[in-house]
């Protein structure tokens, strides 16, 4: 059964040429994807389109069976930027879609620092956002949008502004999180590592259209040292090759 099931997709900003261009995708329940692309090829686009937050001008979205007609509290969504609230301290920035739905539960707040703990900064939930380092304001973002347990993740971008060190350790956490709920994921990246470490499968968009599907056949739990199998690379190689091709006429 298909979680994520795109068809047809286009979206055009006013009246200019279609910047997503009939975009078909299907996510299977629990499967990780990554899309991967220059800049400016529409990524970013695509993602709004399955979160709700922007209208398709053709095509539709459905996440679990259900047609999307706006954003939804079963879906997460995490930006570049971790667009914290910096007057709020660390544990209230994970309670803010909890607290923005209704009253913020005793068991919401276990819920949020439960999370902040596996993300390993349990001990900075009374801290403010501008008191965290880089890659700290992106676990808490992470774990903003996993306090609703949503089963669909939707992410642009997290890790790019972070150090290679950061990021792959943050790339461990994701999965170990995921993997224990069974939560879908589409992941939006430039880096194509990050893309075949992460996904069960990678696109590659090319001004606005799918032009390579890649499977990713390295079984689960993935360890750091994947990094330098040849395997590993070869797929890596792959992707990059898929990424130069020319469009075919
Ligand atoms: N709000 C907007 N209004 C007009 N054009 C936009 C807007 N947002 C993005 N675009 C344009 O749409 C194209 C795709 O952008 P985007 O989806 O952000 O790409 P990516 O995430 O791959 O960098 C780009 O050419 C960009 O300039
Ligand atoms: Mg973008």
């Amino acid at each position: 059964m298909n979680f994520l099931d795109i068809a047809g997709i286009s979206y055009a900003y006013g009246d200019e040429a279609s910047v997503v261009d009939a975009v078909d995708w299907d996510i299977p329940t629990g499967a990780f994807h990554c899309l991967v692309g220059r800049s400016g090829c529409g990524k970013t686009t695509l993602l709004k389109l399955a979160a709700g937050l922007l209208v398709p001008s053709a095509g539709r979205v459905r996440i679990d069976g259900r047609p999307v007609d706006g954003p939804r509290p079963d879906v997460g969504f995490v930006f570049q930027a971790p667009t914290l609230l910096e007057w709020r301290p660390v544990l209230e920035n994970v309670l803010l879609p909890i607290s923005l739905r209704g009253a913020v539960s005793a068991e919401d707040r276990a819920r949020a620092g439960e999370l902040l703990h596996l993300l390993g900064i349990g001990d900075l939930e009374a801290r403010y956002p501008l008191e965290l380092s880089g890659g700290q304001q992106s676990r808490v973002a992470i774990a903003r949008a996993l306090i609703g347990g949503p089963d669909l993740l939707l992410m642009d971008e997290p890790f790019a502004a972070l150090d290679a060190m950061t990021r792959e350790e943050l790339q461990a956490d994701l999965l170990d999180l995921v993997a224990a709920r069974t939560t879908t994921v589409l992941f939006v990246t430039h880096d194509i590592a990050e893309a075949v470490f992460l996904a069960d499968r990678v696109a590659v968009m090319e001004a606005g259209a799918i032009r390579a599907r890649l499977e990713v056949p390295i079984a689960r739990p993935r360890a750091a040292e994947l990094r330098h199998d040849a395997r590993f690379n070869a797929l890596c190689l792959d992707a990059r090759q898929a990424m130069r091709a020319p469009l075919a006429a």
